[in-house]
């Protein structure tokens, strides 16, 4: 379709001052103005760069329609290239692997490239073009790359924004926090039966918590799921995050002072226990962001005295990179406003989730499936700093088919996308003409709707 003006939009696309009318989720004309105008021309995290550790290891990105392959030249080069044989189209590369002898070869009828993208061989080459065919007519058409903490990012675009651009409102958090020396423990990927933005906006808040994650706050779970409602609600605990958005459609939002992490506890008992008990709901339910080695170290204080002027969390804090020196792990930068970056997130527009945590962070990929409105891809990542002597995994995708079965996903995820299908679901019905976002807490979405705005509208 041609994209139409936004003055041409229909009442059901618009973004509101205080909420999202429903059309963005649910109509396909919509799904197919983002790929035109937002996905060709955004820069967009296309790989990490664990995935191809050694030269000729490759892996294949898609989003839409476009396929393209992430290639490593050696150390310091990965090119990312469009994943079509020049000459009659067939894709080159499926998922991962390595090209055997650093040779990139169609299977149809054997052209070959170097894994430059460079043609090497073409059977038969006089027959091509009066035989006069340039190398330049079937060299693998490379498309824009850059290289930011750990992340491969892409951009379709001919002539894309700049990079540094892009990024700069987020690139000194991202940098603070270690995030480019993390690496792969888990990579779990899932179809997910919800437009892609209902399943981000899922995790762009913190104001669910109470009501989906009630273990991980009792009281107010209590309020909301309890019979007896006479009495003043509990405080919540997201009224104490901080919540920013920024330019490029970027956010974050953080506990700080307020959260376990920093030894802040609201309940009676022995700190110790309530920090590595609250601290393993975590690991539990999602075995990332709070690593089990991590709770250890939070017991290991136990029966130890909190020196006059301390606290518990800063104990704990000394302890985790006195660890991580012993093992030579590289660390989040020892700063009050880095620290208090754990247990929030940082949103990089427009589909990449990063919650860091103690050298370790769980990351968060959204992306359409196809051309589906009422479809998308959901991945997770955990990944965490590791020793200088260690060695480190590629990252390879798991596959995952049911986000509710316990098999395959823990406790936290599964709460989530309890709720996601039925989000996509209400959406659908005639009386959900828009949705309600909170002006502080649900900021980050709104942030993210007007940028995308800018892309459709131009
Ligand atoms: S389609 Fe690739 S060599 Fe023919
Ligand atoms: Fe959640």
């Amino acid at each position: 379709m041609d994209s139409k003006a936004a003055d041409t939009w229909p009442a059901s696309w618009q973004t509101l001052e205080h909420g999202i009318r429903s059309g963005r989720y649910i109509d396909p004309e919509f799904a197919s103005l983002e790929h035109q105008k937002l996905w060709s021309r955004v820069w967009q995290v296309a790989a990490r760069l664990d995935e191809v550790p050694e030269p000729g290891d490759y892996t294949v990105y898609e989003i839409g329609n476009e396929s393209v392959i992430i290639v490593r030249l050696d150390g310091d080069t990965v090119k990312a290239f469009n994943n079509a044989c020049p000459h009659r189209g067939t894709a080159l590369a499926e998922d991962c692997g390595s090209f055997e002898n650093s040779r990139i070869i169609c299977p149809f009828h054997g052209w070959r490239w170097g894994i430059d993208g460079v043609i090497q061989y073409v059977l038969e080459r006089d027959q091509f073009r009066d035989g006069q065919l340039n190398d330049s007519d079937v060299a693998l058409r490379e498309i824009n790359l850059e290289i930011f903490a750990g992340f491969v990012f892409i951009n379709f675009d001919k002539s894309p924004q700049s990079f540094d651009e892009f990024i700069a409102p987020v690139r000194q958090l991202i940098e603070d926090l270690a995030i480019g020396e993390m690496h792969h423990i888990w990579w779990k990927s899932v179809v997910a039966p919800a437009n892609w933005k209902v399943a981000l906006e899922a995790f762009l808040e913190g104001y669910h918590v109470p009501a989906t994650h009630p273990q991980l706050e009792t009281s107010s779970a209590e309020f909301i799921y309890g019979e007896d409602v006479s009495g003043d609600p509990p405080q919540y605990s997201h009224v104490d995050h901080t919540y920013e958005t920024f330019t490029h459609g970027h956010g974050r939002f953080l506990g700080g002072q307020k959260t376990p992490m920093a030894g802040h506890t609201q309940l009676a008992g022995d700190p110790v226990d309530i920090m590595a008990d609250r601290l393993n709901l975590l690991v539990e339910g999602m075995d990332a962001m709070i690593l089990k080695e991590d709770v250890e170290l939070v017991r290991s204080l136990k029966g130890k005295p909190v020196p006059e002027g301390s606290t518990l969390g800063a104990e704990y804090m000394k302890a985790l990179y006195a660890t991580a020196a012993a093992q030579q792990r590289p660390m989040p930068k020892p700063e009050r406003e880095v620290l208090d970056q754990w247990g929030g997130e940082i949103f990089v527009f427009p589909n990449l989730m990063i919650l860091p945590q103690a050298g370790n962070a769980m990351m968060y990929r959204v992306r359409p499936d196809g051309d589906d409105p009422d479809s998308c891809i959901f991945e997770i990542y955990s990944t965490k700093t590791y020793p200088a002597d260690a060695a480190i995994p590629r990252a390879v995708v798991q596959k995952m088919t049911d986000v509710s079965d316990p098999e395959q996903f823990l406790q936290i995820p599964r709460q989530d996308f309890s709720n996601i299908p039925r989000i996509q679901k209400g959406l659908h019905t005639s009386g959900c003409k828009q949705v309600w976002l909170a002006s502080y807490f649900e900021q980050i979405i709104l942030n993210m709707h007007q940028e995308m705005d800018r892309y459709l509208q131009t």
